[in-house]
Parts: C-alpha cells; sequence; structure tokens
C-alpha cells in the first residue's frame, strides 16, 4: 500500500477517539428513553452486568483485529482467513449505511444549538409543532445535514492524529463536564428526586425477556461494535498500549455518560410534564425536551449548553463513522486521504437526501412500513449488526480460536480477564446474539413487542 498506516498518539488518544465514537446520540437520548420505559435501575443493573461481559468482550475482539492485522475491517478478516473475508465487506457496508442518516440528526442537533443560540427560542415555545414543522420542510434540514457532514469531513480530512485525535481530546473533556453540570443543576429542580429515585432503584419484579433484549441491542448500538469502527481504531493503534484497560475505559466513559445523560432527563421530564413523555422516543429530545427547557429558570442556556453537549457526542460519533469508511478505500483502493475523503463525503450528501426527505415531500415512501431514516436505522442496526457480531463470535471462538485473540492482548500486559473473555466469545455470546437478532426482526415485523 502506498499510504504508511497513520496512528494515534499514545493510549489517552486512542481511549478518547473511541469513547468518542461509543458516545453519541444513543447515549443521550435513547438510553435514558429505555431506562425508563423498562423500569429504571433494573434496565441501569442489566446494562451494567451486560456492558463489562459481553459488551467487553466484543469491544477486545474488534479491537484486537485490528491492530494484529493493521487493516480496516475488509482487509482484516481477509488477511485472518479467505473464507470469512465477506464478513469484512458486510461489517464495511453498516458505517456507510449509517454514516448519511446518523448526519442528518446530526443536522437537527445543529439546527437547535443555532436556535438556542440565537434568541428566545421558538423550539422552547412549539416543542413538537416546531420540530414537525421543521423536519417536514425540504430545504432547511438539507442545509443543516451538509453543515454537520462538512464538520466530520474537514476533521477527518486532517488525519487521524490532528483530526480525529485532536477534536475527541477537546471535545470529549468538555462533554464530560457539561453532562456532569447539566446532570447536577437538573436533580437539583424542585420536585426532581422522586424522578432520580425511579431511575436508579431497581424493582426487579420488572426484569423481562424485552428489557434484556432492549439493553443487549442498547449496548451493541452504543458501543458501535460490529461495523468495522474499533476495528479501524485498533489499526492505529501502537502495541505498547493495553487493550484490555483501554476497553474498561471506554465502557466507563460510554456508561457514565449514559447514565448522566438519565441524570439529566428523567427528572426533568418527570417534573415538568409528569413523565409521561419519556416514552416516546425521537420526540423526547427535539420535542419534549425544549419544552422541559422552558419551564426551567434559565431555561434557554440550558437549552444551549445540553444541545452543545449532544453536538459534540454525534460529532466524534460521525467522525468515527466516516473515518472507518474512509479508511476502507484508502485500504482497499490505494487512494489517498483527501480523495478517499471527498469521495465518502460527496456519498454520504447525496445517500442522506431520502433520509432528509423521507420526514416531508417524500413521507409516502414507506420501505417496510416505516419512514425512509427509519429503515435504515432498521437495516443497519437490528438485521446487519447482529448478523456481523454473530459470524465474528463464531469465527473468533471456532475458526480463529480466541487463543489469537488472547496472544495480541498479552503482548501488552498479562489479560486479565482471559477466562471470561473465553466463555463469553465461544458461548454466551453467539446465543445472546442470536436471541437479538430474531427478537428485533419479529418485533419489526409486528409479531412481538420490545
Ligand atoms: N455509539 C453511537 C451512539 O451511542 C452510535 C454510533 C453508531 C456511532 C454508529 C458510530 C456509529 O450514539
Amino acid at each position: 500500500m502506498s499510504n504508511e498506516r497513520s496512528s494515534f498518539t499514545g493510549k489517552i488518544g486512542f481511549v478518547l477517539a473511541a469513547a468518542g465514537s461509543a458516545v453519541g446520540l444513543g447515549n443521550i437520548w435513547r438510553f435514558p428513553y429505555l431506562a425508563a420505559k423498562y423500569g429504571g435501575g433494573i434496565f441501569l443493573l442489566t446494562y451494567l452486568v451486560l456492558a463489562v461481559t459481553f459488551g467487553f468482550a466484543l469491544m477486545v475482539t474488534e479491537i484486537a483485529i485490528g491492530r494484529k492485522t493493521g487493516q480496516s475491517a475488509i482487509g482484516a478478516y481477509k488477511k485472518l482467513s479467505r473464507k470469512f473475508s465477506f464478513v469484512g465487506w458486510l461489517a464495511a457496508l453498516i458505517p456507510a449505511i449509517i454514516l448519511p442518516y446518523y448526519s442528518v440528526i446530526g443536522g437537527w442537533v445543529t439546527k437547535y444549538l443555532y436556535t438556542f443560540l440565537t434568541g428566545p427560542s421558538a423550539a422552547m415555545e412549539g416543542g413538537k409543532a416546531f420540530f414537525g414543522a421543521f423536519v417536514s420542510q425540504p430545504l432547511e434540514p438539507l442545509f443543516w445535514f451538509a453543515v454537520f457532514i462538512g464538520i466530520t469531513a474537514i476533521v477527518v480530512f486532517l488525519g487521524v492524529e490532528k483530526g480525529v485525535e485532536k477534536v475527541s481530546k477537546i471535545m470529549m473533556p468538555i462533554l464530560v463536564f457539561l453532562s456532569l453540570g447539566i446532570a447536577i443543576y437538573c436533580m437539583c429542580l424542585p420536585g426532581a428526586w422522586e424522578g432520580v429515585l425511579y431511575y436508579i432503584t431497581p424493582d426487579f419484579s420488572k426484569f423481562s425477556v424485552e428489557l434484556l433484549l432492549g439493553a443487549m441491542g442498547q449496548l451493541f448500538y452504543s458501543m458501535s461494535l460490529a461495523m468495522g469502527i474499533m476495528i479501524t481504531y485498533g489499526s492505529y493503534m501502537k502495541k505498547d498500549v493495553s487493550i484490555e484497560a483501554s476497553v474498561r475505559q471506554i465502557e466507563i466513559f460510554d456508561t457514565g455518560i449514559a447514565f448522566l445523560a438519565g441524570l439529566m432527563i428523567v427528572p426533568a421530564t418527570f417534573v415538568f410534564s409528569g413523565g409521561g413523555d419519556i416514552n416516546q422516543g425521537p420526540g423526547l429530545m427535539f420535542g419534549t425536551l425544549p419544552q422541559v427547557f422552558a419551564g426551567m429558570p434559565m431555561g434557554q442556556a440550558i437549552g444551549a449548553l445540553f444541545f452543545l453537549l449532544v453536538l459534540f457526542a454525534a460529532l466524534t460519533s460521525s467522525i468515527s463513522l466516516m473515518e472507518t469508511v474512509v479508511s476502507i478505500l484508502q485500504d482497499k483502493l490505494g487512494w489517498k486521504r483527501p480523495v478517499s475523503c471527498i469521495a465518502v463525503f460527496l456519498g454520504a450528501l447525496l445517500l442522506g437526501v431520502p433520509s432528509s426527505l423521507g420526514n416531508g415531500a417524500w413521507s409516502h415512501i414507506m420501505p417496510l412500513g416505516m419512514g425512509i431514516l427509519d429503515f435504515f436505522d432498521f437495516i443497519s442496526n437490528s438485521v446487519m449488526m447482529p448478523v456481523v457480531a454473530l459470524l465474528t463470535a463464531i469465527f473468533v471462538g471456532y475458526v480463529l480460536k480466541p487463543k489469537t485473540i488472547i496472544e495480541e492482548v498479552e503482548l501488552t500486559a498479562p489479560f486479565k480477564s482471559k477466562t471470561l473473555y473465553t466463555v463469553v466469545i465461544k458461548y454466551v455470546a453467539p446465543v445472546c446474539i442470536l436471541l437479538i437478532l430474531v427478537s428485533s426482526v419479529l418485533s419489526a415485523l409486528g409479531l412481538i413487542t420490545i
């Protein structure tokens, strides 16, 4: 290959970039609403147990594959086994599908930040009606989508060290600080305590199979697993950085921010709308929350800070998506970074248009009975990701053997959770993933509800 492989400068750079990928819209919007839906504390507990076992094993696997082969997904699988090289192709397709629609939502976040910064926010008064009117217009959402993906492209253009790593080092600490600040503020609101207690107290009688599946699906998405991202980032990792310790830190980041997001959103929604609205999915962040801010002292400032936080979270995630696609083009076609970057930027811009128009002018187009954006979300997250994860677990557990991954991890330091790792990857992961796959397909077809 003509290009020499770039790398993160050290452990902090790697951990912050990978955590930047993991912490995204999923943590801030999806996690709190799932936690509230499934009865608070018991969901948190289940999620935590899954994260330190199942999530841990899959993330270690991907990073080790990347570092061992020094390649992005397609090259990595091919290098390990010709027979399984199709898994690399499948994994590589996923970020290419997600990037465009994720950036459409990123565009909405950018618009909301702008609205909150520029005066008494119409979003605060209009709530859901304002959101509905905004997304159904043809041009304005496309404009913000282009702004968001443009910023993403500039960072990726600058490279692994000067772009991805640098931006993560700036944005991630600010993100932690904002999360802590807003969460504390929300918990101090009069009446918030009831919501906090609901959110953190485990009620064991609420444990259910649906809860388990919901938590597993969220874990995958949240840790950016099964889409080649961690393979790519692993390929930029130096051999003297400990994989096990890094994964533990990324997990703490990812789960910590999700937990804090719940502390902001659940109590605040309890105080200002009696908690009933918490279940309503996407409408929560763009519809209900602005109205919640309207009822708070200093609501406009808090709203602006909140959307800044969401924007940083979304940007570091979209950067990881674009970086993964760019690195695949570089590895496969031998293109230079600027060329790959421009190609991916233009491609994603084009592919995002249907997802954006699907909320307005093209809302009559409903593949599988879903909106266009939801359709892409469903295909990538609920179908392709579990398939790739399942194939990865089978491949590592039975073809490549866990020993290969363990050896890669132990190049730096003894692998403390070696036994746990082997058991999870060989037995627990394949069964769990199969369950997610079947259940998400059945629920999309309306045969069960989760
Ligand atoms: N992990 C991100 C989140 O929680 C989602 C994501 C998906 C990031 C796909 C990158 C790629 O929002």
